[in-house]
């Protein structure tokens, strides 16, 4: 018999700020962030399991996460957050002490969560004071170990800084930094399924060494999709969207969905069967 399916919300970069303060001083990222949460919360079949891609923080101070926090914390679904380069790292661990999983080792905050059909492997890209990614030798042996013990297990990797560029070049100068390194011990391990990114803002996809990789798109301000060379850095406020995961029979997919009332959902076919014309 299949197994049910596992569903997994991605929401990504929030970028909250202490008093709900507009960011950029035109967008309302805590009502874009709840509203998201409130689509995720409606969905049918339930979601089983939310990962929040980093930048939950504009500033990373603990007001912000102070704000963040009861905004998660509405979720109908568990809840696993890493740190974007906009997070301080302490602050994110302090804010969240009573998530077990966010322990880390040394300075980083990376774990995996094995409660769930898929495995979950959060990872610590940030850099001190930098706003690009870096998974230092230390962090990448944490991986090759962690991914090592557990060789059957499909898994789902998530990280905030992409390892690709995107062709949006302001955005790219600040991406995972050493994703080579990264993809020289994945070759090691064939268990990852997947590697789900936040930071740009906007639905990106490719597959890299066989591994489909994708940035999930933002419930409020999108970096603004213009892949001329050297284009300048700005932002649109596109239609809001999170990302889905759902696993089953050992496949993993992703499906894009739009926050918002939209008309429909309408019958294709009438009560006798036939097609409506
Ligand atoms: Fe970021």
């Amino acid at each position: 018999m299949a197994e049910k399916p596992f569903i997994i919300a991605q929401l990504t970069d929030p970028h909250i700020k202490a008093g709900r303060a507009l960011a950029y001083s035109r967008v309302d990222t805590a009502h874009a962030f709840e509203t998201a949460v409130a689509h995720v919360n409606s969905l049918t079949p339930n979601v089983d399991a939310a990962i929040v891609t980093g930048d939950l923080t504009d500033k990373g101070s603990l007001a912000e996460f102070s704000e963040v926090r009861p905004i998660l914390d509405a979720l109908d679904c568990p809840y696993f957050v890493i740190p974007g380069n906009h997070d301080d790292p302490a602050n994110m661990k302090a804010a969240f002490a009573d998530h077990g999983y966010l322990t880390g080792t040394g300075d980083f905050l990376h774990y995996a969560i094995d409660d769930y059909p898929l495995r979950l492997v959060g990872l610590d890209s940030t850099v001190a004071g930098a706003p690009h990614g870096e998974l230092c030798a230390e962090r990448l042996a944490w991986l090759d170990t962690l991914l090592a013990a557990e060789p059957e297990r499909d898994t789902l990797i998530f990280v905030h800084h992409p390892p690709f560029l995107t062709g949006i070049d302001h955005m790219d100068v600040q991406n995972l930094h050493n994703a080579d390194e990264l993809f020289t011990v994945l070759s090691r391990h064939g268990q990852v399924r997947h590697i789900a990114c936040g930071h740009i803002h906007r639905a990106v996809d490719t597959v890299i060494g066989g591994i489909g990789v994708s940035i999930g798109p933002n419930a409020a301000h999108a970096v603004s999709l213009d892949l001329h060379p050297a284009g300048a850095p700005s932002f649109t406020v596109e239609p809001p969207m999170v990302r889905l995961f759902r696993y089953a029979d050992g496949r993993l997919v992703s499906h894009l969905s739009n926050v918002g009332h939209f008309d429909g959902p309408h019958p294709f076919f009438a009560e006798d069967g036939s097609l409506i014309d």
